[in-house]
């Protein structure tokens, strides 16, 4: 396992370069290096939506798609967008490296 290299924009526009481990969920790495805007209150089971993101397209399309009820929760959000995920629910990956993944800072 390495370590990937990828960028988190606070809800606040303030950019944080990050080194995560790969295998942790963007939830977990967010939560280990305090950025803002991702609380992660259910710890991971798809059921708060308080690690809600936004990635670029590309990167979007190159990852698997959520799942049914990852998708049901993106759902309810009322900032979802095409590009929206559930940080708990993608893994860090190579696919992520460089990335810059938008905080969106939903509320529980
Ligand atoms: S941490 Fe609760 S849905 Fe992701």
């Amino acid at each position: 396992m390495s370590d990937v290299d990828f960028t988190y924009i606070q809800p606040d526009g303030e950019e944080k370069q990050v080194e995560a481990m790969e295998g942790m969920t963007l939830m977990e790495a967010a939560l280990f290096n305090g950025i803002d805007g991702i609380q992660g209150l259910c710890g991971g089971i798809c059921s708060c939506a308080t690690c809600h993101v936004a990635l670029d397209k590309e990167l979007y399309d190159k990852l698997d798609a959520p799942s049914e009820g990852e998708a049901e929760m993106i759902a309810m959000l009322d900032d979802h967008g095409p590009t929206s995920r559930l940080g708990c629910q993608v893994s860090i990956s190579e696919a992520l490296r460089g990335a810059r993944i938008r905080v969106l800072g939903t509320e529980a």
